[in-house]
């Protein structure tokens, strides 16, 4: 099987924790594409009542286009579950999210659920945080300062650049750095400092968040809680 397959194994699996009448929270990222789509059909077969929140307009397209009745995080109650992806998953259910560029929605949404649950190929299973380099969502202005910042303490930041090579720019119109760090040796140290570094909006560490983990792997599917 490859990963693709892995990944949609794990969707399938995570879709049946879905019950008539809940509000859900949709992660981003190719992972989270086969929920929607398995979604979309549980709602359609089973004629089920799910409203759905959004973390990227590429969700939004996708599981509007599908019959989800999506809205606004403004407008809903407290999410009864988020289903997610991730880049790396450690034992303790600790990860870095970002790949997408969606973090910081990603992380919103996450917080304002009753449950969180993501859903990942073996291969994002890892035994220490940070060869996944960390994603950071940045404010452009004064970032070069910002940058310099980082540099001396040896996070080793490097700006994401679209497929034209310019800076990419997320939903909110501000800029990704990657801390290219091998490995995170104290997460919440790190995310501790980073939650006070002021032009840092939102880092991809999401610590403490998870509740289960559905792993596709070779031989089926592994859920940990
Ligand atoms: C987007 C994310 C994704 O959840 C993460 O990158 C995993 O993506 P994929 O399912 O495509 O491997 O954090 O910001």
């Amino acid at each position: 099987m490859d990963q693709n397959q892995l990944k949609q194994q794990a969707a399938e699996a995570a879709v049946k924790f879905i019950e008539d009448g809940m509000v859900i929270g949709l992660g981003t990222g190719s992972t989270v594409f086969y929920l929607v789509d398995a979604l979309g059909r549980r709602v359609r077969d089973e004629h089920l009542q799910i409203t759905g929140v959004a973390t990227s307009s590429r969700t939004a397209k996708q599981a509007s286009a599908l019959g989800i009745k999506m809205i606004d995080l403004n407008d809903a109650p407290e999410l009864d579950l988020t289903i997610d992806g991730a880049d790396e998953v450690d034992r303790n259910f600790q990860g870095i999210k970002g790949g997408g560029a969606a973090h910081l929605l990603e992380k919103i949404v996450a917080l304002n659920s009753k449950r969180n649950i993501w859903i990942v190929d073996a291969s994002k299973l890892v035994a220490h945080l940070g060869a996944f380099p960390l994603p950071l969502e940045v404010i452009p202005f004064g970032v070069e300062h910002l940058y310099q910042r980082l540099a001396a303490r040896d996070l080793k930041p490097k700006f994401r650049l679209d497929e034209s090579g310019q800076r990419l720019l997320t939903h909110n119109k501000n800029y990704v750095i990657d801390l290219q760090l091998q490995q995170i040796d104290d997460p919440h140290a790190l995310a501790d400092w980073l939650d006070h570094q002021t032009g840092i909006v939102e880092h991809g560490l999401f610590l403490d968040l998870v509740n289960q983990v559905v792993v596709g792997r070779e031989d089926g599917v592994e859920i940990l809680d």
